[in-house]
């Protein structure tokens, strides 16, 4: 396979790199591509550095797949480009995801609906995936009825920046790069993206909208609140899900560990519950804190924490050109 990176300098574009070469997707030929001023820097792949190439030189590559991390902006001006070229591409921002004429695909889920034909797939928020990852096999048990969720996220959502100016707080330099308005060192900010209309975040209603589309199901209400720790391993969710059908606890948690993609972690007595320490440079999705919801009926509450550059970004999006290319659709 033919792989082209675009964003291979960024933080989710780095750990691309990681993830392919750790679950040895058949990378034949690697074309790393980011902004202009990266051109001719280089990154490593399985202990060989590569240089930068400009977007032009990748297309005319003809790489299988292109896998995007490189901002939403950028995602609208180039995938279309590779993709007339004949290129795959699976795209980390949210350019295409809520594209009626788009699949946004979480592999556990719904790869099944990917054909050839699709040649811009989109890869979901990192803060819905884990989320999802979690609760579809309690979907199809149950039936989500309704799903209030608190979200705990890690910098290293913000990309490179945002971990920079963290650990610069943290060591007490002045003037460093500020990827928010606010400190997030010994802070807490309660704003993920920009603010819409209607008082939320751009980010909680991508919890909102793209959680119905990749479950298929518009009849489920999600509210969210989203909200930004100073925190590198994963986010964190707080979720309170309530069903149609009523459930034992120790049904949720046989459905839970057997799900796909999902560790149960969750062992009050031994204070075992999922944490961003643990999840860090994990796959999985961990989820713990699992009990009833005691003021109304068939309502759980769980808490779900996972490594958001990985399931959240690059492990999700290479297990999609895993499952294109066993599909033999690159
Ligand atoms: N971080 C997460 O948890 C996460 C999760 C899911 C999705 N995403 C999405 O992934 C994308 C990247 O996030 P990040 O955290 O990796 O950000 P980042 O660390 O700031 O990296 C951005 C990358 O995009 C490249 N880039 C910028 N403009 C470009 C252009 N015009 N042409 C080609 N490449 C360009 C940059 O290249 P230079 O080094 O040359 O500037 C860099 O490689 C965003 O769309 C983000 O929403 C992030």
């Amino acid at each position: 396979m033919k792989v082209a990176v675009v964003g291979a300098t960024g933080l989710v574009g780095s750990k691309m790199l990681q993830v392919l070469a750790e679950r040895n997707f058949p990378v034949t030929e690697l074309f790393p591509v980011a902004s202009e001023r990266s051109i001719g820097k280089e990154v490593a792949f399985k202990g060989k550095n590569y240089k930068v190439i400009s977007y032009q030189d990748a297309i005319a590559a003809k790489p299988n797949v292109a896998i995007f991390s490189a901002g939403g902006s950028t995602s609208l001006e180039l995938a279309p480009k590779f993709a007339e070229a004949g290129i795959t591409v699976i795209d980390n921002s949210s350019a295409w995801r809520m594209d009626p004429s788009k699949k946004l695909v979480v592999p556990e889920l719904n790869a099944d609906a990917l054909t050839a034909d699709d040649k811009i797939i989109a890869n979901p928020n990192c803060s819905t995936i884990q989320m999802v990852v979690a609760l579809n096999p309690l979907h199809k048990r149950y039936g989500i009825k309704r799903i209030v969720v608190s979200t705990y996220q890690s910098v290293t959502g913000t990309g490179k920046k945002a971990v920079d100016q963290l650990f610069n707080e943290r060591k007490g330099a002045e003037n460093g790069p500020m990827a928010y308005k606010y400190a997030i060192d010994l802070n807490v900010i309660p704003q993920i993206d920009v603010f819409l209309d209607n008082g939320y975040t751009k980010e909680e209603m991508k919890m909102v909208n793209e959680t119905r589309k990749i479950m298929r199901d518009d009849n489920i209400l999600v509210t969210a609140t989203t909200v930004r720790i100073p925190v590198v391993g994963g986010h964190s969710e707080s979720v309170n899900v309530e069903f149609a059908d009523d459930f034992s606890i120790d049904e949720v948690k046989q459905l839970l560990s057997e799900a796909p993609g999902v560790v149960v972690q969750d062992d009050p007595a031994e204070q075992i519950y999922p944490m961003p320490l643990w999840a860090h440079e994990k796959d999985e999705v961990f989820v713990g804190r699992i009990r009833r919801d005691e003021t109304q009926p068939n309502t759980l509450n769980l808490w779900i924490v996972s490594d958001n550059l990985r399931k959240g970004a690059a492990t999700n999006a290479v297990q999609i050109a895993e499952y294109l290319a066993g599909k033999g659709l690159l």
